[in-house]
């Protein structure tokens, strides 16, 4: 039987044509309608990124995060299996862990004292025999979602018993996505714990950043560039060549720069390079590790990875490193960035001590980086809600690089999948982006060609 096709929210009716155009209406960095779909659209439909295994090494080991705006617990029960339980307890709803991190055996609910075993079985009711006494416990265990991976050390969940398998969902931009957690063996570690601040601009706004907005690093980060503590080749002007855009690649995007002919590494030293082998990985993959300087993408709708290396100081070396990042929606016109910093396991401590450091002193809330970019993003989400931008149906330009506007073409005879731009002079990663989302808001499939 075909899919049902979702109705069309009114202030994105004719949106297809806009995205064959490369615009987009301004409402959906603002509607609450809209955001509210997306709520039950894409957040509760697709597989969504809730922490990672070295996060929670131990059993009883727990974190709480977030699916949308729903709470859950992410935990490691008593056998070892991972668990994303819904934070609600199954009486009266009360929220049954009230800390972000920790180790427990079980919750009590500090309600009326329900009482669950860390895998989310109920197990005690205090006053069974004079008030519940022909409760069933195996009726009442905590929701909990009913898919849950471990990809790599990354843990997704998703809401939808329907929903395909992660690596299905994944498809060909596994090829990428591998090559940022597959470069060591022992695979990345997360150093430290999530950092999180509020920006008052909409979650979509970090992840189609992610997905090759690389036109904006040589104005809003001018002055990292300034300071020195930045290759130029890795965070300036737009270059045919050294920047490369796979645009839709199974609904996903990612940017690269690269040296060829050159072995930068993602700025990694030697005593990290050489526990760095193609394992898991094919030749191809591992050559492009090699010569990029740094790599970032986004997985649909709100996990991002940037693998870069820069430094804190003009003085001090380059450092490679891992950020993770999550958009978590907070309402239409704000979201909370959660940031995870990592590197490769076999890295020695003192070098993992400085890639946090260099992480932290570039994408965290007071990273050079990381201000910039969040003192930009809120504009948009305040144009966007302006009366004008509804009145006048303001549709925002994401014509860069897109078909005649683009003097390249894409590579023939590229490894990977996917069609490569030889250029980072575009903003086809965003408009997969927005592609991605408009299937998912209406359960329709678009065919927008975005090159020659
Ligand atoms: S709401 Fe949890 S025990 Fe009542
Ligand atoms: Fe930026």
């Amino acid at each position: 039987m075909a899919e049902e096709a979702f109705a069309v929210p009114a202030s994105i009716e004719g949106m297809v044509d806009d995205l064959r155009q490369g615009l987009l209406p301004a409402a959906i960095f603002h509607d609450r309608e809209i955001y509210e779909l997306e709520l039950r659209r894409i957040f509760a439909k697709c597989w969504v990124y809730v922490g990672h295994e070295t996060e929670i090494p131990n059993r009883g080991d727990f974190v709480t995060r977030n699916i949308g705006e729903d709470p859950f617990v992410l935990i490691r029960d008593e056998e070892g299996e991972l668990r994303v339980l819904l934070n609600a307890c199954r009486h009266r709803g009360a929220q049954i862990c009230r800390v972000q991190a920790g180790n427990a055996k079980g919750f009590v609910c500090p309600f009326h004292g329900w009482a669950y075993r860390n895998s989310g079985e109920l197990i005690g009711v205090p006053a069974r025999n004079q008030g519940y006494a022909a409760l069933n416990l195996e009726d009442w265990s905590l929701f909990a979602a009913p898919h849950v991976v471990n990809y790599m050390g990354l843990i997704f969940a998703n809401l939808d018993r329907e929903a395909v398998s992660f690596e299905e969902y994944l498809g060909d931009y596994k090829w990428y996505f591998d090559i940022q957690f597959a470069l060591s063996e022992g695979g990345m570690e997360v150093l430290g714990e999530p950092h999180r601040w509020l920006v008052a601009a909409n979650w979509k706004q970090g992840a189609e950043n992610f997905c090759g907005d690389s036109s904006h690093t040589q104005m809003t980060h001018r002055s990292v560039l300034d300071a020195g503590i930045i290759e130029t080749a890795a965070a300036g002007a737009p270059k045919e060549g050294t920047g490369l855009h796979i645009h839709d690649c199974s609904g996903h995007a990612i940017s690269i720069r690269q040296l060829p002919g050159e072995a930068p590494f993602i700025s990694y030293p030697e005593e990290v390079t050489r526990h760095l082998h193609p394992g898991v990985l094919n030749q191809d993959q591992f050559d492009l590790a090699k010569r990029s300087l740094l790599q970032n993408g986004t997985l649909f709708p709100n996990f991002s990875f940037l693998h870069i290396g820069l430094s804190d100081s003009p003085q001090k070396p380059q450092a490679g490193f891992l950020t993770l990042r999550v958009w978590q929606p907070k309402g239409p016109g704000q979201m909370e960035i959660w940031n995870w910093v990592l590197a490769p396991k076999e890295a020695s401590l003192e070098y993992k001590q400085r890639a946090y450091q260099v992480g932290m002193s570039s994408f965290s809330p007071s990273g050079s980086f990381e201000q910039d970019d969040v003192a930009v993003w809120p504009g948009v989400t305040r144009s966007a809600g302006t009366v004008f931008a509804e009145l006048n149906k303001v549709r925002f330009n994401y014509q860069m690089g897109m078909g005649d506007m683009s003097s390249s073409k894409p590579l023939a005879d590229w490894v990977g999948p996917g069609v490569v731009n030889s250029t980072n002079a575009g903003e086809g990663g965003l408009r997969t982006f927005h592609k991605t989302w408009y299937e998912r808001m209406t359960n329709t499939k678009v065919e927008i060609c975005d090159h020659d």
